[in-house]
């Protein structure tokens, strides 16, 4: 949807409401963090509001934009209609858009709660799994794997929007804002996935082959909790935890994290793949089934 709306000024936070879902911080469930205190409980979920907002701009602008920007602007070499590159255009207009409100959201947020942001990291766990799958991937696969990625991604991104609102302790301006996002993305995760099947029709089955083979570590990187790790590390250390402590805390809250089929964001972005007919590939499913990211036959 291409800009009309007035900013949005936030609402004042709800006394004892969450800044972020719990369910998303597991640090804030861990028995030394509730030992301190519901002050420290609502500080760490304040901050891990402030970076999933950080992670929405850098993900729009350095990730969304920059690859729906070559789609709009025909710099593939495959054929997309007039009408497919307009509607990407939009796309890029949405997401600088959604860059521009998270960032506005962080700041009057904080300027709310009189409690600035701790040093975000520069890096997602998207773009640091795009940049090491481009590494392993010859040159000239890359504009073609990043194609896949950014449908996967605005997939992704659709469904989490999603899921964070189902927190019902979660204070009124996040869901709003999260509201307003929804609202362009579930339209986006429509294109993307017309998109990928369209783009994918026009693969040839040897590069098929090579692309399909690199998505599995991909998506491992991608889901995990590498990015998310540092951050609740430096977090705690902020609320005075030692770093001995922060260790023991953070390892608690993801040991035994594996990525397996019943993932439920793996689950949604091998619907897209399978859509798509990505997954119709037999070396692609092969890849898939010895990465542990699908059952046998499935
Ligand atoms: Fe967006
Ligand atoms: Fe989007």
């Amino acid at each position: 949807m291409v800009r009309s709306t007035p900013r949005r000024a936030l609402p004042e936070v709800n006394g004892d409401s969450h800044h972020y879902p719990l369910f998303r911080q597991p640090l804030c469930i861990h028995p030394a963090v509730i030992a301190r205190g519901e002050d420290v409980v609502s500080g760490i979920l304040l901050q891990s509001c402030y970076k999933y907002m950080e992670d929405i701009a850098l993900t729009e602008t350095e990730v969304v934009c920059r690859i729906t920007t070559r789609i709009a602007n025909g710099r593939t070499p495959y054929d997309f209609s007039r009408k497919l590159q307009q509607v990407a255009l939009t796309v890029v207009t949405d997401e600088n858009y959604h860059a521009y409100v998270a960032r506005d959201f962080l700041d009057q947020l904080s300027q709310l709660r009189a409690a600035p942001p701790i040093a975000h990291p520069k890096e997602t766990e998207l773009s640091v799994a795009l940049a090491e799958t481009l590494g392993r991937l010859p040159h000239e696969f890359h504009d073609e794997f990043e194609l896949i990625a950014v449908a996967i991604a605005e997939n992704t991104l659709t469904r989490e929007i999603i899921d964070l609102r189902s927190d019902r302790k979660l204070d009124d301006a996040f869901r709003l804002s999260l509201s307003d996002h929804l609202g362009d993305e579930a339209q986006h995760s429509g294109f993307f996935q017309t998109f990928l099947g369209e783009f994918w029709r026009q693969v040839h089955p040897e590069r098929r082959a090579i692309l399909g083979r690199a998505l599995p570590a991909f998506l491992i990187r991608y889901l995990g909790v590498g990015i998310e790790q540092q951050f609740d590390l430096a977090v705690l250390g902020t609320f005075g935890f030692s770093h001995e402590e922060a260790q023991e805390i953070v390892e608690d809250c993801h040991d035994g994290f594996t990525l397996g089929p019943d993932h439920p964001m793996l689950g949604n972005i091998v619907r897209l793949l399978q859509t798509a007919g990505i997954m119709s590939d037999a070396p692609t499913r092969e890849a898939f089934w010895h990465a542990g990211l699908i059952a046998r036959g499935a």
